[in-house]
């Protein structure tokens, strides 16, 4: 039996206030038969935040997350939006350290460090993402990477916390790109970072922090992803922007 799997959508930089809207009535009504089934969430830009709250709902099944966060409350810091204003606008949880933003911003280890910490601290869920660029791939670093991204960014995490992490492990050659990780490449890594979390931690606690694929998911290649021991659903991009595709992609892990 497989852990309850995730299947969370990042809008990242699309959609205006009503379409966000649309999509998230979509999503929405397209969920209810898997509450219980399958943990659902959605990531709109922050200008969408508090619309597609208001049609979720309080409890929904479909949580809302937010795309980033910065770990300061409040202050001179033009710009940012930190994580207790994420919760006052609704938000369950937030993606930190997407390699959009590692990549693109270059935000460090040490920054990822921080706001990891501060979003648990305001209650938030945290979904750390993780990955290597294919350059690292094809050097053969890619465990050197993610290691280093996972020792740096959350294992200074407090036993109350741990078990409000998920883990997005995105190799950057696959997002965006149509290029899927094959599920074995996946699983290598999943597999290596659930035995690094049992070395570090308990094993009970790593059994419980559910490790997300993301790259590319799509309805076609979902199965094959989650049908692997040590995938725990999908951090979708794209596919997530069109409610079929989303929901296709939620029923198929309800069936896992
Ligand atoms: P795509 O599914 O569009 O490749 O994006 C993946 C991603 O970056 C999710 O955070």
């Amino acid at each position: 039996m497989k852990r309850k799997l995730h299947v969370y959508g990042n809008w990242k930089l699309h959609n205006k206030i009503r379409e966000s809207e649309e999509l998230a009535k979509a999503v929405k009504e397209g969920s209810v038969k898997y509450k219980n089934k399958v943990n659902i969430g959605v990531a709109p830009v922050y200008t969408s935040l508090i619309n597609v709250r208001n049609i979720l709902g309080d409890n929904s099944t479909v949580k809302l997350l937010a795309q980033n966060g910065y770990p300061k409350p409040k202050g001179a810091f033009t710009g940012e939006v930190s994580f207790p204003l994420l919760k006052d606008a609704g938000c369950r949880g937030v993606i930190i350290g997407h390699s959009e933003r590692r990549h693109l911003f270059n935000e460090s280890n040490e920054l990822i460090s921080e706001k990891v910490e501060s979003a648990l601290q305001t209650g938030l869920d945290v979904t750390l993402c993780l990955g290597e660029t294919l350059e690292q791939r094809e050097n053969g670093e890619t465990w050197q990477v993610i290691e280093k991204q996972l020792t740096s960014s959350m294992f200074h995490v407090p036993p109350t916390y741990r078990e409000k992490l998920v883990i997005a492990y995105e190799p950057v050659w696959a997002i965006g790109t149509g290029k899927t990780a094959t599920p074995e490449q996946a699983q290598e890594v999943h597999a290596q970072i659930r035995n690094k979390l049992e070395k570090s931690w308990l094993k009970d606690t790593s059994e419980k922090i559910a490790i997300l694929y993301g790259g590319s998911v799509k309805p076609k290649n979902a199965k094959s992803l989650f049908e692997q021991p040590d995938i725990d659903g999908a951090l979708v991009g794209g596919a997530s922007l069109d409610p079929e595709s989303f929901l296709k992609i939620i029923d198929i892990a309800s069936h896992l």
